[in-house]
């Protein structure tokens, strides 16, 4: 009878196994590091639901935030994005994290740590999303106060401008979350929905 020993592929499986976890830890807590920023801070918005504020005066030009997500191809993007719009369809929920990184990749900042993703959109952004060797970054547009709510640009396209109303109040605001390359076009669509009435007058 021989002595009972455990086999070397069982023994180096689970080897293998609790290195392949530390690993993904050590990344998951670099990624948790890059995310943080010394100038935001997160709370309710004025805005929309959460959102990002200055915990210190921003001067202009300064990298504010890095936007972190998970790096995934465009079938993987175009398959998620409407998950998460039936999702938030159905319950309401801020819906779509995903960013444009390139023509083959972008990127899914839906992980809690993101604190990113939480700023809201404004037709006057006090902030600019810039991607830097795969990696995408928030700038500041001008000097930023302490307690104002960073915003920047979502960049939407026009198509289905009705299903993004902006909320984001300034005096600039063109009533839909669209990029403003498409001002011109939007401010075209909204202008031919405007109809003439009987005495003349012009109504919605
Ligand atoms: C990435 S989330 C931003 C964080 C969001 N405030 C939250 O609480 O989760 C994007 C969503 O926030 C909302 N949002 C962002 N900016 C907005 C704005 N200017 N007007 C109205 N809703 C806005 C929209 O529902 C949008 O789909
Ligand atoms: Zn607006």
């Amino acid at each position: 009878m021989g002595k009972a020993k455990k086999t070397e592929s069982g023994s180096g499986g689970k080897g293998k196994k609790l290195k392949e976890a530390a690993r993904l830890r050590r990344q998951l807590e670099k990624l948790m590091e890059r995310a943080k920023s010394e100038y935001c801070e997160v709370r309710n918005s004025d805005i929309h639901g959460t959102g990002v504020y200055a915990s210190k005066s921003i001067p202009s030009g300064e990298r504010v935030i890095e936007y972190i997500g998970e790096k995934i191809d465009k079938e993987e993007s175009e398959r998620r994005a409407t998950a998460q719009m039936e999702h938030a369809g159905k319950t309401g929920d801020a819906a779509v994290y995903i960013f444009t990184l390139s023509k083959k990749w972008d990127l899914d900042g839906n992980v809690p740590w993101n604190t990113a993703r939480l700023l809201n959109h404004s037709c006057a952004p006090n902030c600019e999303a810039w991607i830097e060797e795969k990696q995408i970054f928030l700038y500041a547009l001008r000097d930023i106060d302490t307690g104002e709510e960073l915003t920047f640009d979502y960049g939407f396209d026009i198509e289905n401008y009705e299903d993004h109303p902006c909320l984001c109040g300034s005096d600039d605001c063109v009533g839909y979350i669209v990029s403003r390359d498409n001002w011109p076009e939007l401010k075209e669509r909204l202008a031919g929905k405007k109809k003439v009435d009987g005495t003349g007058a012009v109504t919605s």
